[in-house]
C-alpha cells in the first residue's frame, strides 16, 4: 500500500455550507490560490447544481488554479451530474464526486427507498459521470451508521461501474476511532476489486473525533482524508486539515504516511480562511490557535526555554508561526522575564533582573496579562534603546469629508527629515509619511490601542509589532493625541531594526 495521502479539501464546499461563512467568487479564487499553495491533491470548489453561485465559483475556480484536481459535488441525479461536468469544462484534471445515503435512515426515511435501488443509483450514477470524466469519486453518505456487509457490497459495485474513489463518510460524527477502523479495515478485507480505488475518509466533528476517526481510518488502508481549514463545517465541523497533516507529520516515524502539504503555509491559510469566513479560530484550537504554542506556567516556560522538545511535540516554525510564545504571568518564572526582555533589546544583568522581577511579580498579582511595554516599562526607559530616530514634528488635517493628510519631521542621528503623505485615516497617512523617511521594508503584524483612563482627555497607549526580514520588533507610544501615540510607537519600533539592512 502506498505511504502517499491525498489531502482532500472540502473548506469551499462542506465549510462553506455553514450560515454566515459564505464567501462570494473573488474570495473563493483566493481560499483555493492559497489551497494550492498548502499543496493539497484535491479542492473540492462547490456543489454546481445547487446555485448558480456555486457552478460560477467552480467555473472559475478551475480557472484560477493549475495543479490540484477540482472536484464538483452532486447527488446521484442525472441533472446534477450534467451540470457539475459543465461547470468542470476549464479544470486542468477535474473529479466528478456523486454519491447517495446508504445507512438505514438515509435509505428509508430520507430516499423512502430499499438497499437494491440504492444500490443500482449508485451504479447508474457513476457510469453516468464516467462518461464525462475519468475521474469519479462516489460517496455512500451517512456510512458512519451504514452496515458493514451492505456498505462492502455497495462499494464492490460502484467500483466495478468505474468510481476511483469511494468515500466513506462519517456524515453525523457517530463513530468511534477503533469502529470506524473497522469499518475501512472490512472494506479492505471483502470488496474483491478495493485495489482498483482510493478509499477516502470524510468525517465530522459532532462528538469531537473527527481527526481521531480520520486518523484510523488511514492506519486501517485509507489513502484520502478530506477535511477543511480550521476544522470548519456543518454543525461542530469537518476533521480539520492542520491536524490530520501534523498528526501525520509529528508521527511519522510510527505511522509512515507522508502528505503534498507544505505546513509552513499552515497558518497563513488558517488565518485567511478565519478572516475571509468570519469565523475565528478558538485560542485552544490544536495546531493553529492562537494558544496552540503559548505557555504560560512557570514550570513548562522554564523548560521550553532549556529545550523546546521539553513542552513541544511540534516546532511552531513547521506551521509558519515564527516562534512559541512564552505568556508572561503571575507564574512565570525569572528565566522567562529574562528570555522576553532579551527578546525586547534589555540586557540587564543578575541585580537589575531581580529588581525588576520583584517588581514584575507584584504587577502581576495586580494584572492578568503582562505586556511588552508594561516589561519596558519595568525595565526602566533609561535602559532603553537610544532612539536614533525622533519625532520632532507632526501636523495631521483630517475630517469626515477630507482626505487625511499628515506632514511629519523626523530627526534621525541629529539631522531632519521632512515628508507629506496621504492615507485612508490620520494614522495610516501618518505611518506612511514616515515610511517615506525612513525607506525600510515593514509591514505592522499587530496594533493595539488602549486607554490608560476613561475619558475624552486620555492618555492612549499603542502597542505594535512591526516584521523586518522575518524578525518581529516591538514598539510602544503612550500620548493623549492617538496619532502621535501610533508613529511614537511605530518609530520605538523603528529604532530597534538593525542599522544599514
Ligand atoms: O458528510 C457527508 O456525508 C458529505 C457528503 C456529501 C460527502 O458531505
Ligand atoms: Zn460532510
Amino acid at each position: 500500500m502506498s505511504d502517499r495521502l491525498f489531502i482532500f479539501d472540502t473548506t469551499l464546499r462542506d465549510g462553506e455550507q455553514v450560515p454566515g461563512c459564505q464567501l462570494n467568487t473573488v474570495e473563493k479564487i483566493e481560499v483555493a490560490k492559497a489551497l494550492q499553495d498548502l499543496g493539497v491533491d484535491i479542492i473540492e470548489a462547490g456543489f454546481p447544481i445547487s446555485s448558480p453561485g456555486d457552478f460560477e465559483s467552480v467555473v472559475e475556480i478551475s480557472k484560477a488554479v493549475t495543479w490540484p484536481t477540482i472536484c464538483a459535488l452532486t447527488r446521484a441525479v442525472q441533472k446534477d451530474i450534467d451540470v457539475a461536468a459543465e461547470s468542470l469544462k476549464f479544470a486542468k484534471k477535474g473529479r466528478i464526486h456523486t454519491g447517495i445515503g446508504t445507512s438505514f435512515y438515509h435509505i428509508h426515511y430520507k430516499l423512502n427507498s430499499n438497499p437494491d435501488a440504492i444500490l443500482e443509483r449508485a451504479v447508474e450514477a457513476v457510469k453516468y459521470a464516467k462518461k464525462y470524466v475519468e475521474d469519479v469519486e462516489f460517496y455512500a453518505e451517512d456510512a458512519g451508521r451504514t452496515d458493514n456487509e451492505y456498505l462492502a457490497k455497495i462499494i464492490e459495485a460502484v467500483i466495478k461501474a468505474g468510481a476511483t474513489v469511494v468515500n466513506i463518510p462519517d456524515t453525523t460524527g457517530y463513530c468511534l476511532p477503533y469502529e470506524f477502523g473497522e469499518k475501512i479495515k472490512y472494506l479492505v478485507e471483502n470488496v474483491n476489486n478495493i485495489h482498483k480505488a482510493v478509499i477516502s475518509t470524510h468525517c465530522h466533528n459532532d462528538l469531537g473525533m473527527a481527526t481521531a476517526n480520520t486518523i484510523s481510518g488511514i492506519i486501517n488502508g485509507a489513502r484520502q482524508a478530506e477535511v477543511t481549514i480550521n476544522g470548519i463545517g456543518e454543525r461542530a465541523g469537518n476533521t480539520s486539515l492542520e491536524e490530520v497533516v501534523m498528526t501525520l507529520k509529528s508521527r511519522q516515524a510510527l505511522l509512515g504516511i507522508e502528505t503534498g502539504v507544505n505546513t509552513k503555509n499552515i497558518y497563513n491559510t488558517s488565518r485567511l480562511v478565519s478572516r475571509l469566513m468570519n469565523m475565528p479560530v478558538q485560542p485552544n484550537k490544536a495546531v493553529v490557535g492562537r494558544n496552540a504554542f503559548a505557555h504560560s506556567s512557570g514550570i513548562h516556560q522554564d523548560g521550553v526555554l532549556k529545550n523546546r522538545e521539553n513542552y513541544e511535540i511540534m516546532d511552531p516554525t513547521d506551521v509558519g508561526i515564527n516562534e512559541s510564545a512564552i505568556l508572561l504571568t503571575a507564574r512565570s518564572g525569572r528565566a522567562a522575564l529574562n528570555h522576553r526582555l532579551e527578546l525586547m533589546g534589555f540586557d540587564l544583568g543578575k541585580e537589575k533582573l531581580d529588581e525588576v522581577y520583584e517588581q514584575f511579580l507584584k504587577l502581576a498579582d495586580k494584572k492578568k496579562d503582562i505586556r511588552d511595554d508594561d516589561i519596558a516599562m519595568l525595565a526602566g526607559d533609561a535602559t532603553r534603546h537610544e532612539k536614533r530616530i525622533k519625532l520632532d514634528f507632526l501636523q495631521v488635517v483630517t475630517g469626515k469629508s477630507l482626505t487625511p493628510v499628515a506632514i511629519i519631521r523626523l530627526d534621525i542621528a541629529g539631522e531632519k527629515f521632512d515628508a507629506t503623505s496621504a492615507g485612508n485615516g490620520p494614522v495610516d497617512a501618518a505611518i506612511k509619511a514616515v515610511k517615506q523617511i525612513i525607506r525600510r521594508q515593514v509591514t505592522i503584524e499587530e496594533f493595539l490601542v488602549q486607554a490608560i483612563t476613561r475619558g475624552s482627555d486620555d492618555i492612549g497607549k499603542v502597542h505594535m509589532q512591526i516584521e523586518f526580514n522575518n524578525a518581529i520588533f516591538h514598539g510602544f507610544g503612550a500620548h493623549t493625541d492617538i496619532v502621535t501615540a501610533s508613529v511614537e510607537a511605530f518609530l520605538d519600533a523603528v529604532n530597534k531594526l538593525p542599522v544599514g539592512q
